[in-house]
């Protein structure tokens, strides 16, 4: 059990000035086969440098509503986007780089946010890793309880475990 049928249906966008481009390929890719796409910025025609704390905001914020089911936001390495997001409750990002940071992000850590990077991948890798984490199923079992772990950290319900 990897990659199986698409996880997600409706899907977020986000993207820098910097992630602009590849924004709008994944977005056509994705649109051309039928998945729902809800583009939060920035939007196509900016020239200016924006900051991607405003972008991944936005993205972050319908996730963790459940406004879409999903995100993937694209700066220029991908970090930014990801520390953003995952200051909103019941977002997981990850920043991923291959197909195996790619596979994990999903399979054990039940990424919610896909963050890539403008310069660090070229656009066809960009779309082809897409693809490969909206494949790719969560694993479960003992990796559900590390991320019921993770809610419980959000929630302020679990301390450090010390002295082991
Ligand atoms: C913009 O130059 C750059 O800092 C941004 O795209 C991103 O890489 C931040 O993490």
């Amino acid at each position: 059990m990897t990659e199986t049928a698409y996880c997600f249906k409706k899907l977020g966008l986000a993207a820098d000035h910097v992630g602009l481009e590849f924004k709008a390929l994944i977005g056509k890719s994705l649109q051309a086969m039928g998945f729902t796409i809800v583009d939060y910025g920035v939007a196509e025609k900016s020239e200016s440098r924006v900051d991607y704390p405003d972008y991944a905001s936005l993205l972050a914020a319908a996730v963790s509503t459940q406004e879409v089911e999903a995100g993937i936001a694209i700066c220029g390495t991908g970090l930014g986007m990801a520390i953003v997001a995952n200051k909103y409750p019941r977002v997981r990002a990850a920043c991923i780089w291959d197909e195996y940071s790619c596979r994990m992000s999903r399979q054990h850590n039940n990424a919610n946010v896909l963050c890539l990077g403008g310069r660090t991948l070229n656009s066809f890798r960009s779309v082809e890793l897409t693809h490969l984490w909206l494949k790719t199923a969560f694993a479960g079992e003992q990796h559900t309880v590390r991320i019921e772990k993770i809610d419980k950290i959000e929630k302020n319900l679990l301390n450090p475990i010390r002295n082991r």
